[in-house]
C-alpha cells in the first residue's frame, strides 16, 4: 500500500483568504463565518467527538447503513477496478467499513481521501494503513474542487482506468445552501464518466426535538466546536475574541428546513483582528451565523440528481429512517 499526503494549500495564500472571507463575513448585515473554518486540528478533533454523542444520531445511522448495505454495494459495483475519491473524509471511520468490503472482491483499489485539515488526514492515513494494507491511498489536503481535479489528474496521469465512485458522506451536503448543493453536485457529475457513481449522504426531515437535541448535546461539544472557530482567528489571525463573551445558539429554523447556528455575543462589545487590521463592532444579543445544516426529503433528493444529470440508483436508508444514503449513477 502507498499512503501520502499531498498538500494543495500554500500557507500564506490560506492565511491571506482565511483573513478576507472573516473580515467579509463580519461586515456583513448578519455576520457570519464560514463553517469550514471550523476545521483545523482542535475543531477536527471537537467534530470527532460531536459524532460520538448520544444525541448526535446522524454518524450512528449513516454508520449503520454503512455496515448493513456495504457488502451488497461492493458485490454490485466493485467488481471492476474502483477509485473511490471522498470528499471531506475526516477520520474516514465510516468508509473503513466500505472499503473492507470492496478489498474481498476487487484487487485493484485506489482510495483518494480529501480533506482541508491536513492533521485529520494524516491521523486517518495512520489508521488506514494498519487496517487496508492492500489499497493504494493517496490522501488530498484541499477543499472539495480542488481536490477533486486533483485525483482526476493523478487517475489519469497514473493511467488508471477504474470507475470513480464518490463518496460525500455525513450529510456534509446539507452545509451547503439547497441551490449550491445542485450547482456542487453538478460539478462532480461534470467530472464523472459514463457509470461513475456518487455517494452521498443527506439527513432526513424529522421531528424538531431531535433536530435540536443533535444541535445542542447535553457535554457541550458542540458548543465548544461552535466556539473554536473564535479561538482559531485569535491562534491564526491575531484575532482578540473573549470566547467567554459568546455562547452558542442552535435552532431548527422550520421555514427554512434547517438547522442555523450562531455564536452570541453576551455583552456589548468591539475585537481587533490583526490580519483583517481592523474592529468589528457586537451589540449584546447580536449573533454571528456559523452554520447551516439543510433537512432534506427523498423526494427534494431525487430533484436535486435529476437537476445534475444524476440518475438515482438506490436510496439506502437506516432502520429508523432517520438517513438516506442516496447513490446517483452517471448516465
Ligand atoms: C459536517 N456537518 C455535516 C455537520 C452537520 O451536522 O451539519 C457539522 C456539525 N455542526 C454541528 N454539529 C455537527
Amino acid at each position: 500500500m502507498t499512503a501520502f499526503v499531498l498538500d494543495q494549500l500554500d500557507r500564506l495564500t490560506f492565511i491571506r483568504e482565511f483573513a478576507h472571507d472573516v473580515s467579509a463575513g463580519l461586515s456583513a448585515e448578519q455576520k457570519q463565518l464560514q463553517p469550514k473554518y471550523f476545521y483545523d486540528r482542535k475543531g477536527s478533533e471537537l467534530f470527532e467527538e460531536i459524532c460520538r454523542q448520544p444525541e448526535y444520531y446522524l454518524t450512528r445511522a449513516e454508520a449503520s447503513i454503512l455496515r448493513t448495505y456495504s457488502p451488497y454495494i461492493a458485490r454490485v459495483y466493485g467488481s471492476v477496478p474502483s477509485a473511490i475519491i471522498e470528499l471531506g473524509s475526516g477520520s474516514s471511520a465510516k468508509t473503513i467499513i466500505l472499503l473492507q468490503e470492496f478489498v474481498k472482491v476487487q484487487q485493484r483499489l485506489y482510495y483518494f481521501p480529501i480533506d482541508i485539515s491536513h492533521s485529520a488526514l494524516q491521523r486517518a492515513l495512520m489508521a488506514l494503513s494498519d487496517h487496508l494494507p492492500a489499497i493504494k491511498i493517496t490522501g488530498l489536503s484541499a477543499d472539495y474542487i480542488g481536490g477533486i481535479a486533483k485525483a482526476g489528474q493523478l487517475i489519469a496521469g497514473e493511467q488508471i482506468s477504474a470507475r470513480m465512485i464518490v463518496l460525500f458522506l455525513g450529510s456534509s451536503i446539507g452545509n451547503f445552501e439547497p441551490g449550491e448543493a445542485e450547482s456542487f453536485l453538478g460539478i462532480i457529475a461534470e467530472k464523472l464518466s459514463p457509470g461513475d457513481l456518487v455517494l452521498v449522504g443527506f439527513d432526513l426531515h424529522k421531528n424538531e426535538k431531535v433536530l435540536n437535541a443533535a444541535y445542542n448535546d447535553s457535554a457541550g461539544i458542540t458548543a465548544r466546536f461552535n466556539l473554536n472557530i473564535l479561538d482559531r482567528i485569535n491562534r491564526e489571525l491575531g484575532g482578540e475574541f473573549e470566547t467567554r463573551h459568546f455562547r452558542h445558539f442552535a435552532f431548527y429554523n422550520k421555514n427554512e428546513k434547517r438547522i442555523e447556528m450562531h455564536l452570541m455575543s453576551t455583552c456589548r462589545q468591539n475585537v481587533y483582528i490583526r490580519e483583517a487590521g481592523r474592529t468589528f463592532d457586537f451589540d449584546r444579543g447580536e449573533t454571528i451565523h456559523t452554520e447551516d445544516s439543510y433537512k432534506y426529503t427523498v423526494r427534494q433528493i431525487g430533484q436535486m440528481a435529476k437537476q445534475c444529470g444524476l440518475k438515482v440508483e438506490r436510496h439506502f436508508f437506516d432502520q429508523n429512517r432517520m438517513f438516506d444514503l442516496a447513490m446517483f449513477r452517471k448516465d
